[in-house]
Protein backbone atom coordinates (compact mmCIF):
# COMPACT_ATOMS: atom_id res chain seq x y z
CA UNK A 1 0.00 0.00 0.00
CA UNK A 2 1.43 3.50 -0.82
CA UNK A 3 2.35 5.17 2.31
CA UNK A 4 -0.24 8.32 2.68
CA UNK A 5 0.51 11.89 3.47
CA UNK A 6 -1.60 12.59 6.60
CA UNK A 7 -3.45 15.88 5.31
CA UNK A 8 -6.07 14.55 3.58
CA UNK A 9 -7.52 16.77 0.57
CA UNK A 10 -10.84 17.80 2.28
CA UNK A 11 -9.51 18.93 4.77
CA UNK A 12 -7.28 21.37 3.39
CA UNK A 13 -9.29 24.06 3.73
CA UNK A 14 -9.80 24.07 7.48
CA UNK A 15 -5.84 23.08 7.73
CA UNK A 16 -5.21 26.44 6.13
CA UNK A 17 -5.53 28.78 8.93
CA UNK A 18 -4.66 26.34 11.57
CA UNK A 19 -1.40 24.49 9.79
CA UNK A 20 1.19 27.81 9.91
CA UNK A 21 -0.98 30.84 11.55
CA UNK A 22 1.22 33.92 10.47
CA UNK A 23 0.61 34.56 14.20
CA UNK A 24 2.00 31.98 15.63
CA UNK A 25 6.17 32.60 14.90
CA UNK A 26 4.99 36.13 15.85
CA UNK A 27 3.68 34.97 19.42
CA UNK A 28 6.79 32.41 19.80
CA UNK A 29 8.84 34.95 19.65
CA UNK A 30 7.43 36.83 21.60
CA UNK A 31 7.79 34.18 23.86
CA UNK A 32 11.39 34.11 23.69
CA UNK A 33 11.89 37.41 23.84
CA UNK A 34 10.32 37.20 27.38
CA UNK A 35 12.02 34.25 28.31
CA UNK A 36 15.47 36.12 27.23
CA UNK A 37 15.45 39.33 28.78
CA UNK A 38 14.28 36.84 31.86
CA UNK A 39 17.38 34.98 31.71
CA UNK A 40 19.32 38.15 30.86
CA UNK A 41 18.14 39.41 33.96
CA UNK A 42 18.09 36.74 35.99
CA UNK A 43 21.89 35.75 35.15
CA UNK A 44 22.86 39.32 36.12
CA UNK A 45 23.05 39.71 40.20
CA UNK A 46 23.87 43.11 39.96
CA UNK A 47 20.85 44.62 38.21
CA UNK A 48 18.59 42.41 39.45
CA UNK A 49 19.99 43.81 43.18
CA UNK A 50 19.55 47.34 41.91
CA UNK A 51 16.35 46.86 39.36
CA UNK A 52 14.61 48.59 42.27
CA UNK A 53 14.20 52.34 41.64
CA UNK A 54 17.42 51.79 39.31
CA UNK A 55 17.24 53.87 36.16
CA UNK A 56 20.20 51.89 34.15
CA UNK A 57 19.80 48.77 33.60
CA UNK A 58 23.01 46.86 33.53
CA UNK A 59 24.07 44.64 30.09
CA UNK A 60 24.46 41.53 30.63
CA UNK A 61 28.06 40.12 30.10
CA UNK A 62 27.06 37.92 28.24
CA UNK A 63 24.50 39.87 25.44
CA UNK A 64 25.30 39.84 22.12
CA UNK A 65 26.66 43.35 20.67
CA UNK A 66 26.25 45.02 17.39
CA UNK A 67 29.79 45.18 15.93
CA UNK A 68 30.62 41.47 17.18
CA UNK A 69 26.66 39.53 16.51
CA UNK A 70 24.49 41.84 15.15
CA UNK A 71 26.32 43.09 12.18
CA UNK A 72 27.42 39.62 10.27
CA UNK A 73 23.93 38.81 10.30
CA UNK A 74 23.05 42.14 8.94
CA UNK A 75 25.33 41.93 6.02
CA UNK A 76 24.32 38.66 5.38
CA UNK A 77 20.62 38.97 5.29
CA UNK A 78 19.96 42.62 5.02
CA UNK A 79 22.16 44.82 3.62
CA UNK A 80 21.16 44.28 0.07
CA UNK A 81 18.36 46.25 0.82
CA UNK A 82 19.44 47.88 4.07
CA UNK A 83 22.68 49.90 3.08
CA UNK A 84 23.08 53.50 1.98
CA UNK A 85 20.67 54.36 -1.54
CA UNK A 86 19.15 50.88 -1.23
CA UNK A 87 15.21 50.10 -1.52
CA UNK A 88 15.35 49.66 2.19
CA UNK A 89 13.97 52.72 4.36
CA UNK A 90 17.19 52.69 7.15
CA UNK A 91 21.37 51.38 6.62
CA UNK A 92 20.85 49.13 8.88
CA UNK A 93 25.04 48.78 8.89
CA UNK A 94 25.13 51.98 11.00
CA UNK A 95 25.47 50.97 14.68
CA UNK A 96 23.07 54.35 15.52
CA UNK A 97 20.32 53.53 13.15
CA UNK A 98 20.27 49.95 14.25
CA UNK A 99 20.39 50.94 17.84
CA UNK A 100 17.40 53.53 17.96
CA UNK A 101 15.36 50.64 15.68
CA UNK A 102 16.47 47.20 17.51
CA UNK A 103 12.84 46.41 19.01
CA UNK A 104 11.35 46.83 15.54
CA UNK A 105 14.04 44.90 14.12
CA UNK A 106 13.59 41.76 17.02
CA UNK A 107 9.95 41.84 16.03
CA UNK A 108 9.88 42.07 12.36
CA UNK A 109 12.40 39.24 12.30
CA UNK A 110 10.23 37.22 15.09
CA UNK A 111 7.59 37.63 12.42
CA UNK A 112 9.50 36.68 9.78
CA UNK A 113 8.13 39.71 7.68
CA UNK A 114 12.09 40.67 7.44
CA UNK A 115 13.80 39.55 5.49
CA UNK A 116 11.08 39.25 3.18
CA UNK A 117 10.01 36.15 1.88
CA UNK A 118 6.44 35.06 2.17
CA UNK A 119 6.67 31.18 1.51
CA UNK A 120 7.50 28.62 4.60
CA UNK A 121 11.06 27.67 4.81
CA UNK A 122 11.38 25.98 7.63
CA UNK A 123 11.08 22.36 5.78
CA UNK A 124 7.83 20.90 6.54
CA UNK A 125 7.40 22.21 2.96
CA UNK A 126 10.36 21.85 1.00
CA UNK A 127 13.40 24.72 0.95
CA UNK A 128 14.37 26.74 -1.57
CA UNK A 129 17.71 28.07 -2.86
CA UNK A 130 15.99 31.81 -2.87
CA UNK A 131 15.17 31.54 0.82
CA UNK A 132 15.58 35.14 2.33
CA UNK A 133 15.54 33.14 5.77
CA UNK A 134 17.02 33.73 9.39
CA UNK A 135 17.72 30.67 11.25
CA UNK A 136 15.83 30.55 14.36
CA UNK A 137 18.75 31.13 16.44
CA UNK A 138 19.84 34.15 14.60
CA UNK A 139 16.18 35.75 15.03
CA UNK A 140 16.92 34.79 19.13
CA UNK A 141 20.07 36.58 18.66
CA UNK A 142 18.64 39.70 17.34
CA UNK A 143 15.97 39.54 20.38
CA UNK A 144 18.69 39.24 22.94
CA UNK A 145 20.45 42.12 21.44
CA UNK A 146 17.25 44.18 21.35
CA UNK A 147 16.28 43.25 25.18
CA UNK A 148 19.63 43.74 26.32
CA UNK A 149 19.25 47.59 25.45
CA UNK A 150 21.11 47.27 21.67
CA UNK A 151 25.09 47.13 22.90
CA UNK A 152 27.57 47.98 20.91
CA UNK A 153 30.32 46.28 21.40
CA UNK A 154 33.43 46.98 19.88
CA UNK A 155 33.78 49.30 16.55
CA UNK A 156 37.07 48.10 16.12
CA UNK A 157 36.13 44.55 15.05
CA UNK A 158 36.62 43.43 11.41
CA UNK A 159 33.62 44.47 9.45
CA UNK A 160 31.88 41.27 7.99
CA UNK A 161 31.26 41.78 4.08
CA UNK A 162 27.88 41.08 2.30
CA UNK A 163 27.71 37.64 0.47
CA UNK A 164 29.03 37.80 -2.92
CA UNK A 165 26.53 38.27 -5.59
CA UNK A 166 25.97 35.05 -7.87
CA UNK A 167 27.90 35.36 -11.59
CA UNK A 168 26.10 35.72 -14.68
CA UNK A 169 27.07 32.37 -16.08
CA UNK A 170 27.43 32.42 -19.95
CA UNK A 171 29.35 33.75 -23.32
CA UNK A 172 26.38 34.93 -24.92
CA UNK A 173 25.25 38.02 -23.32
CA UNK A 174 22.49 40.21 -24.07
CA UNK A 175 21.92 43.57 -22.44
CA UNK A 176 18.84 45.50 -22.62
CA UNK A 177 17.23 48.13 -20.50
CA UNK A 178 14.32 50.41 -19.65
CA UNK A 179 14.04 53.27 -21.13
CA UNK A 180 16.20 56.56 -20.52
CA UNK A 181 14.96 58.56 -18.03
CA UNK A 182 11.50 57.14 -16.95
CA UNK A 183 10.62 59.18 -13.48
CA UNK A 184 8.50 56.72 -11.58
CA UNK A 185 5.18 58.47 -10.23
CA UNK A 186 2.58 57.53 -7.78
CA UNK A 187 -0.22 54.97 -9.48
CA UNK A 188 -3.41 53.71 -8.22
CA UNK A 189 -1.52 50.85 -6.70
CA UNK A 190 -0.64 52.59 -3.99
CA UNK A 191 0.88 55.91 -2.07
CA UNK A 192 4.21 55.05 -2.95
CA UNK A 193 4.00 52.69 -5.53
CA UNK A 194 4.28 52.77 -9.48
CA UNK A 195 3.56 49.44 -11.66
CA UNK A 196 5.04 50.60 -15.19
CA UNK A 197 5.52 48.26 -18.03
CA UNK A 198 7.84 48.13 -20.86
CA UNK A 199 8.54 46.58 -24.07
CA UNK A 200 12.33 44.90 -24.82
CA UNK A 201 13.33 42.50 -27.99
CA UNK A 202 15.41 39.82 -26.49
CA UNK A 203 16.22 39.65 -30.39
CA UNK A 204 15.07 36.16 -31.56
CA UNK A 205 15.29 36.14 -34.88
CA UNK A 206 15.19 33.03 -37.35
CA UNK A 207 15.53 29.70 -34.56
CA UNK A 208 14.72 29.14 -31.02
CA UNK A 209 17.32 30.83 -28.98
CA UNK A 210 16.91 29.46 -24.66
CA UNK A 211 17.51 32.01 -21.28
CA UNK A 212 19.68 29.76 -19.27
CA UNK A 213 20.50 33.09 -16.76
CA UNK A 214 19.63 36.73 -16.08
CA UNK A 215 21.16 39.19 -13.89
CA UNK A 216 18.87 42.57 -13.03
CA UNK A 217 21.00 46.09 -12.51
CA UNK A 218 18.86 49.07 -11.29
CA UNK A 219 19.63 52.36 -12.28
CA UNK A 220 18.14 53.81 -9.26
CA UNK A 221 18.19 50.98 -6.49
CA UNK A 222 16.50 53.28 -4.44
CA UNK A 223 13.20 53.50 -5.89
CA UNK A 224 13.58 49.60 -8.10
CA UNK A 225 11.47 47.42 -5.56
CA UNK A 226 11.12 44.19 -7.46
CA UNK A 227 11.02 43.39 -11.88
CA UNK A 228 9.44 40.59 -13.61
CA UNK A 229 9.99 39.75 -16.58
CA UNK A 230 6.62 38.37 -18.81
CA UNK A 231 7.21 36.54 -22.04
CA UNK A 232 4.32 37.64 -24.80
CA UNK A 233 3.94 36.17 -28.21
CA UNK A 234 3.41 39.61 -30.27
CA UNK A 235 0.92 37.92 -32.76
CA UNK A 236 -0.76 35.69 -30.42
CA UNK A 237 -4.56 36.64 -29.78
CA UNK A 238 -5.31 38.50 -26.64
CA UNK A 239 -8.43 37.17 -24.72
CA UNK A 240 -10.07 40.24 -25.32
CA UNK A 241 -9.75 40.71 -28.85
CA UNK A 242 -6.80 41.72 -31.41
CA UNK A 243 -3.21 41.01 -30.85
CA UNK A 244 -1.28 41.06 -28.18
CA UNK A 245 1.22 43.24 -30.55
CA UNK A 246 -2.07 45.96 -30.82
CA UNK A 247 -2.80 45.77 -27.50
CA UNK A 248 0.19 46.55 -26.37
CA UNK A 249 0.54 49.64 -28.80
CA UNK A 250 -2.67 51.11 -27.76
CA UNK A 251 -1.80 50.63 -23.88
CA UNK A 252 1.57 52.58 -24.68
CA UNK A 253 -0.04 55.40 -26.81
CA UNK A 254 -2.18 55.94 -24.29
CA UNK A 255 0.15 58.00 -21.96
CA UNK A 256 2.28 59.38 -24.78
CA UNK A 257 4.21 61.62 -21.98
CA UNK A 258 5.70 58.44 -20.57
CA UNK A 259 7.86 55.27 -21.96
CA UNK A 260 5.59 52.33 -21.43
CA UNK A 261 2.17 51.77 -19.82
CA UNK A 262 0.65 51.47 -16.48
CA UNK A 263 0.20 47.49 -15.35
CA UNK A 264 -0.56 45.74 -11.89
CA UNK A 265 -1.78 42.51 -12.89
CA UNK A 266 0.66 41.49 -15.12
CA UNK A 267 2.15 42.87 -18.60
CA UNK A 268 -1.04 45.51 -18.96
CA UNK A 269 -4.68 44.55 -18.90
CA UNK A 270 -5.80 42.08 -21.39
CA UNK A 271 -2.12 40.93 -22.71
CA UNK A 272 -1.87 37.30 -22.86
CA UNK A 273 1.44 36.12 -21.10
CA UNK A 274 3.36 32.91 -21.77
CA UNK A 275 5.50 32.68 -18.62
CA UNK A 276 7.89 35.06 -16.06
CA UNK A 277 11.05 33.84 -17.10
CA UNK A 278 12.74 36.66 -15.08
CA UNK A 279 12.29 37.64 -11.63
CA UNK A 280 14.15 39.96 -9.73
CA UNK A 281 13.85 41.73 -6.24
CA UNK A 282 16.79 43.49 -4.85
CA UNK A 283 19.94 41.71 -3.16
CA UNK A 284 19.19 38.85 -5.56
CA UNK A 285 22.25 39.05 -7.76
CA UNK A 286 22.31 37.08 -10.75
CA UNK A 287 20.38 33.90 -11.65
CA UNK A 288 21.61 31.11 -13.49
CA UNK A 289 18.74 28.18 -14.46
CA UNK A 290 20.25 25.00 -13.04
CA UNK A 291 22.78 23.52 -14.93
CA UNK A 292 21.94 22.00 -18.77
CA UNK A 293 18.21 24.28 -18.18
CA UNK A 294 16.94 26.62 -20.22
CA UNK A 295 13.65 28.63 -21.18
CA UNK A 296 12.82 28.75 -24.65
CA UNK A 297 12.09 32.46 -26.48
CA UNK A 298 10.93 31.58 -29.77
CA UNK A 299 11.73 34.24 -32.82
CA UNK A 300 9.44 37.43 -32.93
CA UNK A 301 8.23 36.91 -28.69
CA UNK A 302 9.15 39.84 -26.31
CA UNK A 303 9.87 40.38 -22.79
CA UNK A 304 7.15 42.97 -21.30
CA UNK A 305 9.45 43.84 -17.80
CA UNK A 306 7.01 45.17 -15.33
CA UNK A 307 8.71 47.51 -12.93
CA UNK A 308 7.57 47.95 -9.45
CA UNK A 309 8.88 51.35 -8.26
CA UNK A 310 8.29 52.07 -4.42
CA UNK A 311 8.87 56.12 -3.19
CA UNK A 312 8.94 55.15 0.08
CA UNK A 313 12.72 55.48 0.44
CA UNK A 314 13.95 57.72 -2.70
CA UNK A 315 12.80 59.27 -5.78
CA UNK A 316 14.23 60.55 -8.99
CA UNK A 317 14.38 58.74 -12.39
CA UNK A 318 15.75 55.04 -13.07
CA UNK A 319 16.91 52.93 -15.96
CA UNK A 320 17.12 49.09 -15.00
CA UNK A 321 19.46 46.99 -17.27
CA UNK A 322 18.78 43.62 -17.45
CA UNK A 323 21.60 41.18 -18.87
CA UNK A 324 20.21 38.37 -20.21
CA UNK A 325 22.37 34.85 -20.97
CA UNK A 326 21.32 33.22 -23.88
CA UNK A 327 22.04 29.62 -25.70
CA UNK A 328 21.28 28.23 -29.22
CA UNK A 329 20.78 24.82 -27.13
CA UNK A 330 20.38 23.29 -24.18
CA UNK A 331 20.73 19.94 -22.70
CA UNK A 332 17.01 19.95 -21.30
CA UNK A 333 14.26 22.76 -22.62
CA UNK A 334 12.70 24.24 -19.60
CA UNK A 335 9.34 25.63 -19.55
CA UNK A 336 7.48 28.24 -17.58
CA UNK A 337 4.25 28.18 -17.30
CA UNK A 338 1.23 30.20 -15.70
CA UNK A 339 -2.28 28.89 -14.89
CA UNK A 340 -5.32 30.93 -13.33
CA UNK A 341 -8.52 28.66 -12.94
CA UNK A 342 -9.49 31.36 -11.13
CA UNK A 343 -9.02 33.94 -13.48
CA UNK A 344 -10.86 31.73 -16.17
CA UNK A 345 -14.13 31.81 -14.36
CA UNK A 346 -14.22 35.47 -15.97
CA UNK A 347 -14.05 33.76 -19.67
CA UNK A 348 -15.60 30.08 -19.05
CA UNK A 349 -18.90 31.78 -17.39
CA UNK A 350 -19.40 30.64 -13.95
CA UNK A 351 -19.12 33.58 -12.45
CA UNK A 352 -17.35 32.75 -9.71
CA UNK A 353 -16.35 36.13 -7.17
CA UNK A 354 -15.33 36.27 -3.09
CA UNK A 355 -17.96 37.23 -0.76
CA UNK A 356 -17.34 40.72 1.40
CA UNK A 357 -16.18 40.77 4.96
CA UNK A 358 -14.69 37.29 5.10
CA UNK A 359 -11.24 37.04 7.15
CA UNK A 360 -10.17 33.85 5.35
CA UNK A 361 -12.41 33.26 2.65
CA UNK A 362 -11.13 29.88 0.00
CA UNK A 363 -11.08 29.47 -3.37
CA UNK A 364 -9.28 25.95 -4.87
CA UNK A 365 -8.50 24.47 -8.60
CA UNK A 366 -6.32 21.74 -9.52
CA UNK A 367 -4.91 21.10 -12.80
CA UNK A 368 -2.56 17.86 -14.11
CA UNK A 369 0.75 18.88 -15.01
CA UNK A 370 0.15 18.28 -18.52
CA UNK A 371 -2.06 20.95 -18.84
CA UNK A 372 -0.03 24.08 -18.31
CA UNK A 373 2.07 22.94 -21.17
CA UNK A 374 1.89 20.82 -23.82
CA UNK A 375 5.28 19.91 -24.50
CA UNK A 376 4.96 18.01 -20.65
CA UNK A 377 2.44 15.64 -21.83
CA UNK A 378 5.75 14.54 -24.13
CA UNK A 379 7.92 13.72 -21.30
CA UNK A 380 8.22 10.53 -18.80
CA UNK A 381 9.05 12.36 -15.83
CA UNK A 382 8.67 15.74 -14.67
CA UNK A 383 11.08 17.64 -12.39
CA UNK A 384 9.61 20.58 -10.93
CA UNK A 385 12.11 23.71 -10.34
CA UNK A 386 10.24 26.02 -8.49
CA UNK A 387 6.92 28.04 -8.62
CA UNK A 388 6.00 31.26 -8.47
CA UNK A 389 2.45 32.30 -6.50
CA UNK A 390 0.37 35.33 -7.66
CA UNK A 391 -2.30 37.05 -5.77
CA UNK A 392 -3.26 40.60 -5.40
CA UNK A 393 -3.52 42.55 -2.56
CA UNK A 394 -6.19 40.98 -0.55
CA UNK A 395 -4.48 37.50 -0.80
CA UNK A 396 -2.84 36.15 2.59
CA UNK A 397 -2.36 32.12 2.01
CA UNK A 398 -1.42 29.91 -0.77
CA UNK A 399 -1.40 26.16 -0.40
CA UNK A 400 0.54 24.19 -3.41
CA UNK A 401 -0.16 20.43 -2.81
CA UNK A 402 1.06 17.65 -5.84
CA UNK A 403 -1.37 15.26 -5.90
CA UNK A 404 0.43 11.59 -7.64
CA UNK A 405 -2.35 10.27 -9.97
CA UNK A 406 -0.43 6.47 -10.16
CA UNK A 407 -1.17 5.67 -6.03
CA UNK A 408 -3.08 8.82 -4.87
CA UNK A 409 -0.35 10.05 -2.29
CA UNK A 410 -0.16 13.50 -1.96
CA UNK A 411 2.71 15.89 -1.17
CA UNK A 412 3.29 19.33 -0.12
CA UNK A 413 4.79 21.89 -3.18
CA UNK A 414 4.39 25.50 -1.36
CA UNK A 415 3.15 27.06 1.73
CA UNK A 416 2.96 30.64 1.41
CA UNK A 417 1.84 31.61 4.68
CA UNK A 418 1.95 35.24 4.52
CA UNK A 419 1.76 36.53 1.41
CA UNK A 420 2.52 40.47 0.69
CA UNK A 421 1.59 41.19 -3.01
CA UNK A 422 4.98 43.72 -2.40
CA UNK A 423 7.22 40.75 -1.64
CA UNK A 424 6.32 37.96 -5.14
CA UNK A 425 8.95 35.95 -6.51
CA UNK A 426 9.79 32.75 -8.02
CA UNK A 427 10.44 30.22 -5.17
CA UNK A 428 13.36 27.67 -6.45
CA UNK A 429 13.59 24.23 -4.93
CA UNK A 430 16.85 23.53 -3.34
CA UNK A 431 15.56 19.91 -4.22
CA UNK A 432 13.34 19.77 -7.17
CA UNK A 433 10.40 17.83 -7.28
CA UNK A 434 10.01 14.55 -9.50
CA UNK A 435 6.43 13.95 -10.48
CA UNK A 436 4.34 12.39 -13.47
CA UNK A 437 2.40 14.59 -16.43
CA UNK A 438 -0.52 13.20 -15.18
CA UNK A 439 0.20 13.93 -11.62
CA UNK A 440 -2.39 16.93 -10.40
CA UNK A 441 -1.26 20.40 -8.69
CA UNK A 442 -3.79 21.74 -6.51
CA UNK A 443 -3.90 25.10 -5.48
CA UNK A 444 -5.42 27.24 -2.53
CA UNK A 445 -5.69 30.84 -2.37
CA UNK A 446 -7.15 32.36 0.80
CA UNK A 447 -7.86 35.74 0.56
CA UNK A 448 -9.24 38.53 3.67
CA UNK A 449 -12.00 40.37 2.57
CA UNK A 450 -13.00 42.32 5.52
CA UNK A 451 -11.91 45.42 3.99
CA UNK A 452 -14.60 45.07 1.34
CA UNK A 453 -18.44 46.28 0.96
CA UNK A 454 -18.86 44.33 -1.87
CA UNK A 455 -18.01 40.90 -4.03
CA UNK A 456 -14.36 40.79 -5.43
CA UNK A 457 -13.91 39.49 -8.72
CA UNK A 458 -11.44 37.81 -10.48
CA UNK A 459 -9.46 39.82 -12.73
CA UNK A 460 -6.16 41.85 -13.87
CA UNK A 461 -7.12 45.21 -12.05
CA UNK A 462 -5.91 46.35 -8.81
CA UNK A 463 -8.96 45.53 -6.79
CA UNK A 464 -9.85 42.11 -8.13
CA UNK A 465 -8.08 38.91 -7.29
CA UNK A 466 -6.08 36.39 -9.06
CA UNK A 467 -4.99 32.53 -8.02
CA UNK A 468 -2.25 31.98 -9.86
CA UNK A 469 0.61 29.57 -10.05
CA UNK A 470 3.52 29.69 -12.47
CA UNK A 471 5.69 26.80 -12.82
CA UNK A 472 9.22 26.02 -13.98
CA UNK A 473 9.53 22.35 -14.79
CA UNK A 474 12.26 20.14 -17.06
CA UNK A 475 12.01 16.78 -18.10
CA UNK A 476 14.10 14.49 -15.31
CA UNK A 477 16.94 12.95 -16.74
C1 LIG B 1 14.92 42.44 -0.22
C2 LIG B 1 15.08 43.67 0.50
C3 LIG B 1 15.13 43.68 2.02
C4 LIG B 1 15.84 42.82 2.83
C5 LIG B 1 16.77 41.68 2.42
C6 LIG B 1 15.54 43.24 4.19
N1 LIG B 1 14.67 44.29 4.19
FE1 LIG B 1 13.88 45.23 5.83
N2 LIG B 1 12.75 46.41 4.63
C7 LIG B 1 12.81 46.44 3.24
C8 LIG B 1 11.86 47.44 2.75
C9 LIG B 1 11.64 47.82 1.30
C10 LIG B 1 11.20 47.97 3.87
C11 LIG B 1 10.09 49.01 3.89
C12 LIG B 1 8.76 48.38 4.18
C13 LIG B 1 8.36 47.37 3.12
O1 LIG B 1 8.38 47.69 1.93
O2 LIG B 1 8.01 46.23 3.51
C14 LIG B 1 11.79 47.31 5.04
C15 LIG B 1 11.42 47.56 6.35
C16 LIG B 1 12.09 47.10 7.47
C17 LIG B 1 11.79 47.47 8.83
C18 LIG B 1 10.71 48.44 9.27
C19 LIG B 1 9.57 47.71 9.89
C20 LIG B 1 8.85 46.83 8.90
O3 LIG B 1 8.73 45.62 9.20
O4 LIG B 1 8.41 47.32 7.86
C21 LIG B 1 12.68 46.80 9.63
C22 LIG B 1 12.80 46.88 11.14
C23 LIG B 1 13.51 46.00 8.75
N3 LIG B 1 13.13 46.19 7.45
C24 LIG B 1 14.52 45.17 9.19
C25 LIG B 1 15.21 44.28 8.37
C26 LIG B 1 16.20 43.35 8.87
C27 LIG B 1 16.65 43.22 10.32
C28 LIG B 1 16.63 42.64 7.78
C29 LIG B 1 17.62 41.49 7.75
C30 LIG B 1 17.51 40.48 8.79
C31 LIG B 1 15.91 43.12 6.62
N4 LIG B 1 15.07 44.12 7.03
C32 LIG B 1 16.08 42.63 5.32
C33 LIG B 1 13.62 45.66 2.44
C34 LIG B 1 14.41 44.60 2.88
Amino acid sequence: MPVRVPSLPLVLVVLLPACASPSSPATEGTGDDGDASTTADGGSTSAAATSEGSTTAEVPSDAPTFYEDVLPLVAQHCQGCHEAGGIGPFDLTDYETAAALAPSIAASTAARTMPPFVASNTGDCNTFANARWLADDEIDRLAQWADAGAPMGDPATPRPEPPTPAVLQGDDILTLSSPAGYEPVADDAGPADDYQCFLVDPQVVDAARYLVGFEVVPGNPAVTHHLIGFLVDPEATAPLGGTNGSLMQSLDDASPDQPGWDCFGAAGNGVLVEGTPVTWAPGGGAFNFPAGTGIRIDPGYVLVLQMHYNLAAGSGSDQTELRLSMADTVEREAVNALDDRFLATLFNGTGVSLPPGESATVWQWEAPLREWDSRISGWEQVEVLGLLPHMHSLGRRMQVTFRHAADDTEQCGLYVDRWDFNWQQAFMYEQPIVLAPGDHVEITCEWDTTSKQSATYPGLGTSDEMCLLGVYATEAK
